[in-house]
């Protein structure tokens, strides 16, 4: 087998997981989550699903593959030989993720491209924006194309291997994604009439809330912390014996959480500043959201084809850092389990997600009629996987992790093999066993109408 890659350095893990933590899921998905399930209450209860859920299973699954240095199949694998079933989860996870997150990255590649040739500025009002995105999303030919560019960009970047790859880019990208999100978010708490996008995002109104709402939350909170699906594991596989599990799983999660949070203060007061919701009505959302709203706001921003183009450019990266955490789950697999040679697993699972995403992009235009359970593919690939897939890949790792491995396991990891404080590793342990398998249950049975 070839020689497996290593992060060098303690912020190395931390920069490559949270690469992996922090895309679409932060900026495209969880403001249009939150437009449609009452704002800040569904704030509230993804925040709870984040401490509860999302901490003891980041640490959990680092703990399986930095122990194991293995991809998420052998994994799970090496520590019981009957638990490797979580692993094939996630590949499966995997597939069905990146058919539709393909897509939407393609969608911003696109936006960067008007954005660089100007066409972006033509629109002023909130209905053009709209407009010109829907005739864009249901088209055939375009938004294809750059969802396949985006799979051969990505493809190119894991080409380079581990290091070089995947380590150099993030370190580099990510702290710029953070500065530039910032001025962002200043600028729209200050545009005109932003007080009530900022209270629609921050004042919790528990009436809205329905069992839908806590299972949209959950699964959002898995989403973005890239957990259930062997990714962190496939990550951790690559940390090196001195990374400490605890402060990098905190770390990401806290970064990770913030920079959805301040996507929230971008999206709210700009779309109520500039008309896209209106104060007292149920806001209209969905996927375009984020299309719409933020290039209304570089609008009203002197040289807005600038701003445009950069902030594209750097949402392109925070998904590129993300689709190539998820198609190394997929390459890994083959990698280690079929004794594939790295680089022609990476073509096999291009290829693979060049299917899954051709499909997801074509339903939302010529195959829309083509519905499963009424939904189109792009929407059931999104459904499937955060709502059901990613939970149920949780909850097998708590069971696992905290009934089926023994305690020294746990203690072991957390602690760098006795060099860090344990204290907190009982808690943890009772987590995993307790806590997050009775929340993920209760919210699927809640759901199913059943309690
Ligand atoms: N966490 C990523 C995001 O928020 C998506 C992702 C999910 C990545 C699962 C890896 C695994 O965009």
């Amino acid at each position: 087998m070839e020689k497996r890659g290593n992060f060098a350095g303690k912020l190395s893990a931390v920069l490559v997981a949270a690469g992996s933590a922090v895309g679409l899921g932060n900026i495209w998905r969880f403001p249009s989550l939150a437009a449609d399930n009452g704002g800040g209450a569904f704030l509230v209860i993804y925040l709870l699903c984040v401490l509860l859920l999302g901490v003891p299973l980041i640490w959990a699954e680092f703990s399986v593959g930095r122990s194991t240095q293995l991809g998420a199949v052998g994994a799970y694998r090496k520590l019981n030989k009957h638990w490797g079933f979580i692993g094939y989860f996630g590949v499966l996870a995997a597939f069905l993720l990146l058919g539709f997150y393909y897509v939407v990255s393609g969608w911003t590649l696109e936006y960067f491209v008007e954005s660089v040739n100007g066409n972006l500025s033509n629109y002023s009002t909130p209905e053009q924006y709209r407009a010109a995105f829907e005739n864009f999303k249901t088209a055939t030919w375009k938004p294809l194309l750059f969802a396949w560019a985006f799979i051969l960009i990505t493809h190119f970047v894991i080409a380079q291997g581990v290091q070089k790859g995947i380590e150099k880019f993030s370190n580099i990208l990510m702290p710029l994604l953070f500065v530039i999100l910032l001025v962002m978010a200043i600028h729209s708490v200050l545009m005109p009439g932003s007080g009530e996008g900022l209270k629609f995002f921050l004042k919790p109104d528990f009436s809205a809330i329905s069992g839908r709402t806590v299972l949209m939350a959950m699964g959002q909170a898995f989403f973005s912390l890239s957990i259930g699906m062997g990714c962190m594991v496939t990550y951790a596989s690559y940390f090196n014996r001195d990374t400490n599990l605890k402060a990098t799983g905190l770390q990401v999660t806290m970064l990770d959480t913030l920079v959805a949070f301040t996507a929230g203060i971008i999206i709210f007061p700009a779309a109520f500043s500039v008309g896209i919701f209106n104060a007292g009505e149920a806001p209209m959302a969905g996927p375009e959201l984020i299309f719409i709203t933020l290039p209304a706001i570089f609008n009203s921003l002197p040289l807005s084809m600038l701003w445009s183009a950069i902030f594209f450019l750097l949402i392109i990266v925070a998904a590129l850092t993300s689709t190539i955490s998820i198609h190394e789950v997929v390459a890994a697999y083959l990698n280690e389990e079929w004794q594939i040679k790295r680089r022609w697993a990476n073509w096999i699972s291009t290829v693979g997600m060049f299917v899954v995403a051709t499909l997801a992009s074509l339903s939302l235009g010529v195959l829309n009629d083509c519905r499963i359970f009424g939904l189109t593919f792009f929407d059931l690939f999104d459904y499937v996987t955060a709502n059901l897939l990613l939970p149920v890949g949780g909850l097998c790792t708590s069971i696992f992790v905290g009934w089926v491995m023994e305690k020294a396991f746990l203690d072991r990891e957390l602690t760098n093999e006795g060099r860090l404080s344990g204290k907190i590793v009982p808690v943890v342990r009772f987590m995993l066993r307790w806590i997050c398998p009775l929340i993920v249950l209760a919210i699927f049975l809640d759901s199913l109408g059943i309690i």
